[in-house]
């Protein structure tokens, strides 16, 4: 979804700011560009339809003096993507970016208009630059302009805002939509998300909801949304500028399918007992005492992990679980009690409907718990305890090692509310980093599979038990990013309606580990190869029928999920790259989804 940019200072060259803090939000998907000065007084905006480097031939002659500036990557809402619609946009003096959606900007285009004013665009956005224009006739002050605008507005929003009467202050606020500040000396930054900061700062100031922030060059000042002065704490990002870099790999996907052994590796450390035969999570020890259901609530591939958890959960530590999308769980009317845990998964820790089901229940009364990548996010924040997967920045739209680590932390809380000695399960997992690279080493491979039938136009992925979950995120990946159509299915099902399809033109993936369900899956198989489907087997054991077969290493079951899906990222990665789509920018598709 949209990114936001702003710089304040002398110390670096606006322009190269804004394009480079634009270039790191690219990954959150966008369809046009542009970015906004003050100088002399005046407002300057160059903006286009197409990528950043469209932009950057329209500003690539500019030399911008000003010291004031902001850039913005759209994906559109309200209106197609084109230049008009593209942001910045300037009503009067008041230039506004924005990231998320004007629910009401309807009504009040029309009290607008009413007022004189005229709209160039079809956005809300323009509607908002609007708003602040007229509040600033009246208000007290420009933070106050704003604050009076934005209280009139329902939806979610992450705004920055300069105007010519004020060329010394950038203001910020937001609700629902991130927004994060980098402190630099004698400057001040504002973005989106973290990487967009990374090479000029690494001291941050998260905005919570309605907050607003007065930038100047040498200070920020914070206000509620009562305009009263409040403190904000600056925290110090661990990560890198390299690790948020593509390190020689042709796609971030790619890198991150490589980097998972190692953030396994991360995401383990810290959490088991000196010994080894324990679990430690870092959540209160009561936290799970007296519960009566576990609630798993999620988008996307974090769903995909939460219904591998339930099985975990429910073998493992036999307690009873439901899966819930986030989208269903909000709108459903939910049971919840103060006896009840919701723990919401999410790699970005900003999807617009994971938050709101995790306000549901935490206005519900139940106790939340929130598996996150991205440290303090709104959802990260807002639970009652956060257990962090720690892949490091994942920038490709296809998450492949944020789904891993979601996949050890359902492991781990698994055996930690089993309660029993467990040291050859948590052996099992300290194993797991060691068994991932015999699996990658398999790339070749897997890439001569794609290499054939990356031009088919649809697959099916099928799989039981804790490996229906992996059919499912096989499929979604192979949708995301060769734009193949994938359906995945739990092999039982087959029967009962998808079987019709299979032709000799279908790609059946199947997943067939070497466990009590090993026979039933060879049935399927059979049904498939009765009716000509072309047979891909990932399995444990050879499989003779099988057009084509990744063997991948034995392991005990709980480490199956984790294997297995390995092999989906790749082969979805390879058939991509075939088709020469845009991997790690998918169209349609955006990293982190926070509108609903
Ligand atoms: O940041 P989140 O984990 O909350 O995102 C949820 C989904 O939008 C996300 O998993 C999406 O399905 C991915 N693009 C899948 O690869």
């Amino acid at each position: 979804m949209c990114g936001i940019v702003g710089y304040i200072g002398t110390q670096h060259n606006p322009k190269e700011v804004l394009l480079e803090g634009l270039k790191k939000l690219e990954y959150r998907g966008y369809d046009s560009a542009g970015i906004a000065w003050i100088e002399n007084n005046r407002t300057h905006i160059v903006k286009c339809k197409g990528k950043i480097s469209e932009l950057e031939k329209h500003v690539a002659t500019i030399n911008i003096q000003g010291t004031i500036a902001l850039g913005h990557t759209r994906w559109a809402t309200h209106g197609k993507p084109s230049t008009i619609n593209a942001h910045p946009h300037q009503v009067g003096d008041v230039t506004v970016v924005h990231n998320g959606i004007v629910e009401n900007f309807s009504a009040l285009k029309t009290e607008l208009e009413a007022k004189g004013y005229q709209f160039k665009s079809e956005t809300d956005t323009e509607v908002i630059a609007c708003l602040i224009k007229n509040e600033l006739e009246t208000a007290s002050s420009f933070e106050n302009a704003v604050l009076c605008a934005v209280k009139q507005m329902n939806g979610s929003y992450a705004i920055a805002v300069m105007s010519e009467r004020k060329p010394g202050t950038l203001v910020a606020v937001k609700k629902a939509s991130p927004l994060v500040l980098g402190l630099g000396k004698k400057e001040c930054f504002l973005a989106s998300d973290i990487p967009a900061l990374l090479k000029f700062t690494n001291q941050v100031v998260y905005l919570e909801d309605y907050e607003l922030a007065s930038i100047t060059e040498n200070r920020v000042s914070y206000y509620d949304k009562n305009g009263t002065a409040i403190s904000k704490q600056v925290h110090k990002i661990t990560w890198t500028a390299q690790m948020a870099e593509k390190g020689g790999f042709e796609h971030f996907m790619l890198k991150e399918i490589f980097e998972q052994p190692q953030a396994i590796i991360h995401t383990l450390s810290g959490k088991l007992s000196p010994n080894q035969d324990a679990v430690e999570l870092p959540i209160h020890n009561d936290f799970f005492k007296n519960t009566t259901n576990i609630y798993l609530v999620a988008c996307g591939t974090a769903w995909h992990a939460s219904l591998v958890g339930k099985y975990l959960i429910e073998k493992i530590a036999r307690r009873r679980v439901e899966v819930d999308l986030a989208s269903e769980f909000r709108y459903r009317h939910p049971i919840l009690s103060k006896n009840d845990v919701v723990i919401v998964t999410s790699q970005s820790g900003e999807t617009a409907d994971s938050l709101a089901a995790l306000q549901l229940a935490k206005e519900k009364g139940a106790k939340t718990l929130a598996i996150c990548n991205v440290k303090e996010s709104s959802i990260a924040r807002l639970a009652d305890e956060v257990l962090y997967t720690e892949a490091g920045p994942e920038i490709g739209v296809a998450s492949t090692k944020a789904f891993t680590t979601q996949l050890l932390i359902f492991n781990l809380l698994a055996l930690y509310l089993e309660n029993t000695p467990q040291k050859e399960k948590i052996l099992n997992l300290t194993r797991l980093p060691f068994f991932m690279e015999q699996v990658l080493h398999q790339a070749e491979e897997i890439k001569k599979i794609a290499t054939k039938h990356y031009k088919k136009i649809a697959a099916l992925y099928m799989g039981r038990d804790i490996l229906y979950p992996i059919a499912l995120e096989g499929a979604l990946k192979l949708k995301e990013i060769s734009y193949i159509h994938a359906h995945g299915y739990p092999a039982g099902e087959m029967k009962h309606g998808p079987i019709a399809l299979v032709d000799s033109n279908l790609p059946v993936i199947a997943l067939i580990p070497d466990d009590d369900f090993f026979d039933k899956m060879m049935s399927n198989i059979e049904e498939v190869r009765a009716r000509e489907g072309i047979v891909i087997a990932f399995s444990q054991r050879p499989i003779p029928m099988a057009h084509h077969n990744i063997i991948l290493p034995l392991t005990p079951w709980h480490l199956n999920p984790f294997l297995f899906a390995l092999p989906m990222q790749l082969l979805a990665y390879y058939m991509a790259r075939c088709k020469g789509t845009d991997i790690d920018q998918p169209k349609n598709l955006a990293k982190s989804v926070t509108v609903e």
